[in-house]
């Protein structure tokens, strides 16, 4: 069942994604939907005038009312004093001058969306592929931009190799485990001084209640120790680079509880750990109080808080292909607040440390084609890369959406 053969990691990422949207819709019984805690003085006025009525558009979401783009601040100097400031792309950054000139106004991080991930580095036992990711390394150097490192090891992206093999042998284990801390060691060391911190297990945890641990093909081998040998590798190969757990739908109850767990569990045994990622993948139904409930969680145990794929879809459901224009409106005027009141609760958490949306332009949105293709619209920027309404109202406390 979770064989990591590619079709199988396709199923489940939409599995996962599934759980996530239905967990984003309020299936995970989270904090009661938007709270409206940072409009103030936030007027329903309309912005009909929208130019994206037509969700099938390439064209810009951005209303003519907005301000003039020339005059935005860049981000990473808005909330210099609060957190890096992320956004997410490849190495074919690099050959696209508008999402470039992008990242290095507003970027103070960026994240590798699929090139730092063990598919595709790990490309067989002891050989790895690291171009891409290099690649990246060096626009980032380029830009005095820092880099997290996303990540070390993730279910969906376990090549079959690290499972090849009799599993009933008796060493088994021993050989599966041996892959796994090689792999890990060399790729740590393989970024050591490059990357600030390092997703080290993604989305280990369980989705129902009938566990703590999601019953990956780890699970099924090692039960959790894994999640150990993968966080005591890392911290072998690098003994300063901020070593996280990262997961989704941390911001509904259940979800965050069984993640708790897991961590006071690590922290009980001293296995190094240093914070919690936070994906942060949403809807407009996003539960703001349920965000800030799981950074205090992580505060409490003195760990650091990062929002690591933040995003909202307009879409409330995972089978809608358009809005009409009136409800794409409404929607970005919800997705500017929703977004105001996340970045003030952000502020308000000095344990948050990294903020960063999962994308650049609303072009560039795993969104738009997961789970299912469709144009959707999460980010801060629209498709033509200028600031959306959710930008103003998260750098201008006076902009009414
Ligand atoms: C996604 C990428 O955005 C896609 O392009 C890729 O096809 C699949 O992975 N949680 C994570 C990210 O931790 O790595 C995922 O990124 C999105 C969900």
């Amino acid at each position: 069942m979770e064989k990591p053969s590619s079709v199988s990691r396709r199923s489940l990422l939409l599995t996962a994604a599934a759980s996530s949207l239905l967990a984003a819709c309020g299936g995970g019984g989270g904090g009661g939907g938007f709270s409206g805690s940072g409009g103030g003085g936030v007027s329903s006025s309309s912005s009909s005038s929208s130019s994206s009525s037509s969700s099938s558009s390439s064209s810009s979401s951005s209303s003519s009312s907005l301000p003039d783009p020339a005059t935005a601040p860049a981000l990473k100097t808005h909330f210099a004093a609060n957190f890096k400031v992320g956004l997410v792309a490849d190495d074919w950054i690099s050959g696209d001058t508008t999402i470039s000139a992008l990242v290095t106004k507003h970027a103070s991080s960026m994240t590798a969306e699929s090139v730092m991930k063990a598919n595709p580095i790990g490309v067989s036992e002891g050989v790895y592929d690291f171009s891409h990711a290099d690649a990246l390394v060096t626009f980032c150097q380029a830009n005095g931009i820092a880099l997290r490192g996303h990540n070390l090891l993730w279910y969906q992206t376990s090549p079959s190799w690290f499972f090849d093999g009799d599993a009933t042998a008796a060493n088994y284990k021993d050989i599966v485990k041996a892959r796994l801390v090689k792999y890990i060691t060399d790729v740590v060391t393989h970024f050591k001084g490059q990357v600030y911190c390092w997703d080290v297990v993604n989305e280990v945890v369980s989705d129902d209640a009938s566990s703590n641990y999601r019953n990956s093909q780890w699970y099924q081998i090692f039960g959790k120790d894994y999640i150990d040998y993968a966080f005591q590798a890392a911290r072998a190969a690098d003994p300063t680079v901020q070593l996280f757990i990262n997961e989704y739908s941390t911001e509904y109850p259940d979800k965050l509880g069984r993640l708790m767990a897991i961590v006071d569990d690590l922290i009980s045994r001293g296995i190094p750990i240093d914070g919690v990622g936070h994906q942060l993948h949403n809807n407009l139904s996003v539960p703001i109080s349920g965000v800030g409930d799981a950074l205090a969680a992580v505060e409490a145990r003195h760990l650091i808080n990062h929002i690591t794929e933040l995003d909202m879809s307009v879409f409330s459901d995972s089978t809608s292909t358009t809005l009409s224009s009136s409800a794409l409106a409404t929607a970005l005027q919800t997705q500017a607040l929703n977004y105001r009141a996340l970045f003030n609760l952000f502020v308000a958490h000095p344990s948050v440390q990294s903020v960063t949306m999962w994308g650049t332009s609303d072009a560039h949105s795993w969104l738009n084609s997961w789970p299912i293709t469709r144009t959707d619209y999460p980010l801060l920027f629209d498709r033509s890369a200028n600031p959306k309404s959710a930008f103003w109202a998260v750098v201008d406390p006076t902009f009414v959406p």
